[in-house]
């Protein structure tokens, strides 16, 4: 059985979890972190991190907001996801929260199955609009969304 640790994002993780695209995404969190705004759970496997998650305190009042489930790719369907997700909702429960929402692409279906098999349920909908870093101009992203709901 491989032995998953979880534990909160650190500075060394931005070298092995983020890359070019989505480096100063986890630079921000880090900070965000610092602040008490947000956790971000990483996931080690047999002391390796392989995966990570955030959870927002204060984007909606009285709820905690999961965002950016990332497995790299080598370690995915064996659990590591499983693990982040009720890792975050045990932080939830402990900071007093009892509602947690995600959004989900809806071209997404295998992530979606995921949250479903954990209690989620589609709550409504959403565009989710990022925008990133490549080379000198900023990429722009609108994806269309399901949001889902668990009480814990
Ligand atoms: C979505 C994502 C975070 C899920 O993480 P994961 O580690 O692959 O998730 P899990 O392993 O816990 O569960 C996924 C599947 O593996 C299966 N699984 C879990 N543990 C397993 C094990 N020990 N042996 C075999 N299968 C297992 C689960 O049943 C599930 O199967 P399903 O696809 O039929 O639903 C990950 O795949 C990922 O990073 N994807 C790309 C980015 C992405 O889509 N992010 C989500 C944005 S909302």
């Amino acid at each position: 059985m491989p032995t998953f640790h979880l534990r909160a994002l650190e500075a060394a993780d931005l070298e092995v979890l983020f890359g070019p695209r989505d480096r100063a995404f986890g630079e921000a969190w880090l900070k965000r972190q610092t602040q008490g705004e947000v956790y971000v759970a990483v996931c080690e496997l047999d002391g390796i991190p392989v995966g990570r998650c955030g959870l927002d305190f204060v984007r909606q009042p009285g709820r905690a907001d999961i965002w950016a489930a990332h497995v790299e790719p080598d370690h995915q369907s064996q659990g590591v996801g499983t693990a982040l997700l009720q890792h975050l909702e045990a932080v939830a429960r402990q900071r007093g929260f009892g509602r947690l929402q995600l959004g989900v692409g809806k071209e997404n279906p295998r992530a979606q199955r995921l949250y479903e098999r954990l209690g989620y349920a589609v709550c409504g909908e959403e565009v989710a609009r990022w925008r990133y870093p490549d080379g000198e101009r900023l990429v722009e992203v609108a994806e269309d969304c399901w949001l889902m709901q668990k009480t814990v």
